[in-house]
């Protein structure tokens, strides 16, 4: 079998792993790191949205071999040390922008990636923005508050650690 290695959430490791586990199993199964969740196996929920080497991927769309030598960014990797909620994640709270919480790290992770492109996004931005992210739950209309809310806190804000 052959070894993966990468840079998870700042941390080297190392894996021997079956060349068709997928990015979103390793991190699941083999690094315990279930922020990252599977909605569906169409490709289209994005509930399992991780950064590598900085963009968001769905990671059930690619292998972990594939990851060899990179960086990946998961939900846990987002709050500070010290659990200080990463902005975009205190604006989802704040903003009521999740119920049941399934799709929310995949959103976080995606949003993380529009806003370091486009920090001041208009509400159509985001909504064409996040439709590869599905939400059962909350009619998306608290999310593109929380969106706009996080925009705003990171426009003010010094850079954040995590990302
Ligand atoms: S689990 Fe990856 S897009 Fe649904
Ligand atoms: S909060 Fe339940 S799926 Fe989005």
């Amino acid at each position: 079998m052959p070894t993966v290695s990468m840079t998870v959430n700042g941390k080297a490791v190392s894996r021997e792993v079956e060349p068709r586990t997928l990015l979103v199993q390793f991190l699941r199964e083999h690094l315990g790191l279930t922020g990252t969740h599977v909605g569906c196996d169409t490709s289209q929920c994005g509930a399992c949205v991780v950064h590598v080497d900085g963009r968001s991927v769905k990671s059930c769309t690619m292998l972990a071999v594939q990851a060899d030598g990179r960086v990946v960014t998961t939900i846990e990797g987002m709050a500070a040390a010290d659990g200080t909620l990463h902005p975009i994640q205190a604006a989802f709270r704040e903003n009521h922008g999740l119920q049941c919480g399934f799709c929310t790290p995949g959103m976080v992770m995606s949003v993380a990636d529009l806003l370091k492109n486009n920090p001041s996004p208009t509400e159509r931005e985001v909504r064409e923005w996040l439709e590869g992210n599905i939400c059962r739950c909350t009619g998306y209309h608290n999310i593109v508050k929380a969106v706009l809310a996080a925009a705003e806190a990171l426009r003010g804000a010094p850079a954040h650690a995590a990302e």
